[in-house]
């Protein structure tokens, strides 16, 4: 396992400026619908950012700890939750099986081995314990698709490139400029879904998302999952 890049280091405060405002309602009805209430248990906030769900996941009655690989990302995470680690999510200094809950959002497209990070995540979990992920949807955000103009248009068109796993040598398509400044990992849809059920995760809820400003198909994606109790 090489060396993991810290690809937002020196883009912390752009990201804080442009994202962290941005939790819609629809996405924290839906977060704390599948968060349910917690009993001020740790909880995992896996590549946590600036910790802009830190807010959501404390409202719902957890305590969440981040962690991220960009000591930039982490002086704002510092500022939302009470602890924010420095470390590679792909090896979480977490003991097995400690945790009932873990979040991670809009993520995967930042690290190349996805499964990587949700096997980490599996093994943090107590048997029954729950992963939940919200990100792009890598079926409509991505290199492959230009979305800038569909709420002119009402309509989009694609081109190849859907199937090219990897770092996008484009744009993500999506407006944020955020392919330009840190990369843009693109997976498939099976790759996606794979690096959940490859870890041990059932899947108990798939939410697609549509986002303002883009009526045509949707933008996100989350997945409910739970570790297989034993
Ligand atoms: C798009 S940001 C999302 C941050 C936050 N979860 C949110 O929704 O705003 C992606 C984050 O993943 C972090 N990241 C990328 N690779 C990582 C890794 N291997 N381990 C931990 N964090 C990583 C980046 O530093 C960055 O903060």
């Amino acid at each position: 396992m090489g060396p993991e890049i810290a690809r937002y280091d020196g883009h912390a405060e752009w990201y804080e400026e442009n994202f962290s405002a941005l939790v819609s309602e629809e996405q924290e009805s839906f977060l704390r619908g599948c968060l349910g209430a917690g009993r001020e248990e740790i909880c995992l906030d896996v590549a946590c950012g600036t910790g802009r769900y830190g807010r959501v996941l404390a409202g719902a009655g957890y305590r969440p700890v981040g962690f991220d690989i960009s000591a930039d990302q982490l002086r704002f995470a510092r500022r939302r939750v009470a602890a924010a680690v420095r470390a590679d999510a792909r090896r979480l200094p977490v003991r097995d099986a400690a945790v009932s809950l873990a979040a991670g959002t809009f993520f995967h497209t930042d690290v190349e081995d996805f499964a990587a990070v949700v096997r980490e995540v599996a093994r943090c979990l107590r048997p029954g314990g729950r992963f939940i992920y919200l990100g792009l949807h890598p079926c409509f955000v991505g290199p492959f698709v230009y979305r800038l103009t569909e709420h002119e248009d009402l309509a989009l068109s694609f081109v190849t490139g859907y199937g090219t796993v990897g770092w996008a040598n484009r744009a993500s398509g999506d407006g944020s400029r955020i392919g330009g400044r840190v990369g843009f990992h693109h997976k498939t849809l099976a790759g996606f879904l794979t690096a959940f059920a490859d870890a041990g995760l059932v899947i108990r809820a798939v939410q697609e998302f549509s986002v303002p400003g883009h009526p045509v198909l949707p933008w996100e994606i989350a997945v409910v999952t739970h570790k297989v109790p034993l």
